[in-house]
């Protein structure tokens, strides 16, 4: 893919791509205009997916599908309940839930990454955030795994078949927490979904099916992809032992790591739009109704933007990866991805002398996803 993006950058930087109908969107400056202007390049498809009525109930508060005003909504009262603050005060719990997956595993020479640390360790913390009781998160998180990791690796527009089998996930997953939200409206507790329900602004407030949006987006944009960054994480510290020998020495450096991880090996490769008008796009004029792929992952290594984009350097200063998104939608997760992949980091570098990338690693199709869905890691315990 990388060569893919270098050579397209270079001769082809908006390209038409008639069998897959879409267009392609590779540099730094494009892919940023992209994002920076929704009324362009909506969020919304809407019209493209067959009409079901589980899955338009479950997209309904899925606010990374709506363009303004809705967006607006939703987004500053999802706001209200998902603040800083509230990730902040899960540090302890992350820490928590890090060691108890570490302790299971303790002693082991060799671990499977992905299994036992890296997509438990969010799928517990967002259902902690979330109120889900713990006897449930197993089902919770085959919800995410069923409704996220086919569709990275098919197309970006799910077919009909894929649709409904969607919907058949979703149906169960609308009426779990359907039961959920009621529950918390009756008997408030200390937890998100009570935050949902109360959230209020300008007199408005979320109903139930936008707050199924809500939990099922936060389910999704908040397990694979974070699952992903630590995978990543890991499979550079194996490519440049010297970095992980330093930060090793002195953790100070991580935030500079995490974020240079983020840009070298971008976790969600492209952001999907749809043309509202005829707009021109570098020298190309893209059509009304037509979608667009900006890929991240390309402009992430746009050499117009980064010097040595193919360098990885954890002091790059400063550093405008899009990987998180840019503009309306910029990722509501980064404070609690960030927060969750630094503890798990320094708690892997605190107990591992050692660790290197085994045989059999697996990854998921670039053009969805960057990062591994099996990695194993053999290991020496300090
Ligand atoms: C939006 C990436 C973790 C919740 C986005 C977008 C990106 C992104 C690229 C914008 C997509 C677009 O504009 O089309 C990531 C990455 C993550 C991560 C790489 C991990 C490393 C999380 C987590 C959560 C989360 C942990 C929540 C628990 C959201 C939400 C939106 C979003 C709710 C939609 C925001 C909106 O539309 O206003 N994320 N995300 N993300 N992310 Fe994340």
């Amino acid at each position: 893919m990388l060569a893919w993006f270098r050579r397209m950058r270079e001769s082809e930087p908006v390209s038409h791509d008639g069998e897959a109908g879409v267009w392609h969107v590779f540099r730094h400056s494009d892919v940023e205009r992209i994002l920076a202007d929704p009324g362009t390049f909506s969020s919304d498809f809407s019209s493209f997916m067959p009409a079901q009525e589980d899955v338009d109930r479950f997209i309904k508060g899925n606010l990374l599908r709506k363009d303004p005003p809705q967006h607006r909504k939703l987004r500053t009262l999802v706001s209200k309940a998902f603040t800083p603050g509230v990730v902040a005060r899960l540090a302890p719990r992350i820490e928590a839930i890090t060691d108890e997956l570490l302790d299971a595993k303790a002693g082991a020479e060799e671990i499977e990454l992905v299994s036992d640390l890296a997509s438990p360790l969010p799928v517990t913390v967002i259902a902690e955030l979330l109120g889900i009781p713990a006897e449930d998160r197993p089902m919770f998180g085959r919800w995410a795994d069923s409704l996220v990791a086919p569709e990275s690796q098919t197309s970006f527009i799910p077919n009909e078949e894929r649709t409904k089998s969607m919907a058949i996930v979703m149906r169960e997953m609308n009426a779990y927490c359907l039961e959920h939200i009621r529950g918390r409206r009756a008997r408030p507790r200390e937890d998100l979904v009570s935050e949902l329900v109360a959230a209020e602004v300008d007199g408005q407030r979320l109903d139930d099916d936008e707050i199924i949006g809500f939990v099922g987006l936060l389910l999704l944009a908040g397990h694979i992809t974070t699952t992903a960054l630590l995978t990543n994480v890991v499979l550079c510290l194996d490519e440049y032992p010297e970095v992980a020998a330093a930060l090793r020495a002195d953790t100070a450096g991580l935030p500079g790591a995490m974020e240079e991880v983020l840009r070298f090996r971008t976790p969600l490769a492209p952001s999907m739009r749809r043309t509202t008008r005829d707009v021109r796009v570098g020298e190309l004029t893209v059509p009304a109704g037509q979608i667009v792929l900006a890929w991240l992952a390309s402009a992430n290594r746009d050499e117009r933007r980064f010097p040595a984009p193919d360098s990885f350097d954890i002091r790059r200063a400063p550093n405008p990866h899009l990987s998180l998104g840019h503009g309306i939608h910029f990722c509501l997760g980064a404070p609690l991805a960030r927060l969750e992949v630094r503890i798990a980091l320094e708690k892997m570098l605190g107990r591992w002398s050692e660790m290197s990338v085994g045989e059999g690693v697996e990854y998921h199709d670039a053009r969805g996803i960057v990062g591994a869905k099996r990695l194993p890691l053999q290991l020496q315990w300090t």
